[in-house]
């Protein structure tokens, strides 16, 4: 078996919940404030940890009583540590989310995020059959030093592209998978998308990225297109009763990279996946919503 190695996030999600969203200028009343680990990285990290393939992730803390929750409830998920430093002089990542109806608004405030370097990056002893994960929260020269790696060490490598930013044609050329939303999308080829739009719109704009990549788009409740050596393929969403949706798109990228570092074909992985994001959605929160193999078995099974 392969191992997942996530150069990511980490962050604490302060999470205000209300009965809607408000509209710029306008004050709502919340109902409860929550605490929940988050980051794209560590939600990535856990949901492959969880699912049973080893994992490590590579990030920063602040050297603060977040950190320290976070460095705790990761470890207890079975997150391999040893390659993410606190550091001095900063705090640890934070998200700012507001959540109404299922749905959420993100700011995020990087911190010690911003912090991970190439030095960083370098630690890892990647190998063939690992896959190499990364997403838009860390600084994007790091992400590309980090593929650079992995790809001289024969790892596959995933790139998750949010939040969406600008990035180097290079960059992009150093990945193997792209898992992306549908505001990513367009974002990154300059197509006007939306969630209800027809899936030949979101089939042309994902085929102008691909150029020998596979390019999974996620679309919520209506699961995942993907486009896989010119073909396309779409996963149908499962009906379930949505509380939550923060960190499902982190869920699909962990669960997927799990799955092909177990050496599964990418159809069964991407399913397996679709699934597994489909329970985190059902639960609170980001990091502690992942599921369990079982949980996962049990739903595919039915
Ligand atoms: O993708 C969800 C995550 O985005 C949250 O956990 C939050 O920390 C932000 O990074």
């Amino acid at each position: 078996m392969g191992r997942v190695f996530v150069a990511g996030s980490i962050n604490m999600d302060v999470v205000a919940t209300a009965e809607r969203h408000p509209r710029i200028g306008e004050t709502v009343a919340g109902e409860a404030v929550l605490y929940f680990p988050g980051g794209k990285g560590a939600n990535q990290a856990v949901a492959a940890a969880k699912l049973g393939t080893p994992t490590t992730l590579i990030g920063r803390l602040g050297a603060d009583a977040f950190g320290q929750e976070l460095r705790r409830f990761l470890a207890a998920q079975g997150v391999d540590l040893a390659l993410v430093k606190d550091t001095a002089g900063t705090h640890s990542g934070t998200a700012i989310i507001t959540l109404a109806n299922a749905d959420n608004t993100i700011v995020v405030v990087p911190g010690a995020n911003a912090r991970v370097d190439a030095d960083d990056v370098a630690a890892p002893m990647l190998a063939t059959g690992d896959v190499a994960v990364s997403q838009f929260e860390i600084p994007l020269p790091t992400i590309a030093a980090f593929f650079r790696r992995a790809r001289a060490a024969g790892a596959t490598t995933i790139l998750n592209p949010a939040p969406a930013k600008q990035a180097d044609p290079e960059l992009l050329d150093l990945v193997d998978i792209l898992i992306l939303n549908e505001t990513e999308l367009g974002f990154l080829t300059g197509h006007e998308l939306r969630d209800s739009d027809d899936p030949e719109r979101f089939i042309e704009a994902a085929q102008t990225l691909a150029q020998g990549k596979v390019v999974c788009v996620t679309l919520g409740k209506r699961g995942v297109l993907a486009l896989v050596e010119g073909q396309h393929l779409l996963v149908p969403g499962r009906e379930v009763k949505a509380v939550d949706t923060t960190g499902a798109g982190d869920c699909f990228v962990g669960a997927l990279a799990s799955q092909l570092a177990c050496g599964r074909p990418l159809r069964d992985a991407l399913a397996y996946a679709n699934v597994a994001a489909s329970i985190c959605v059902q639960r609170m929160g980001a990091a502690p919503s992942m599921p369990t193999t079982k949980e996962v078995e049990d739903a595919l099974a039915t």
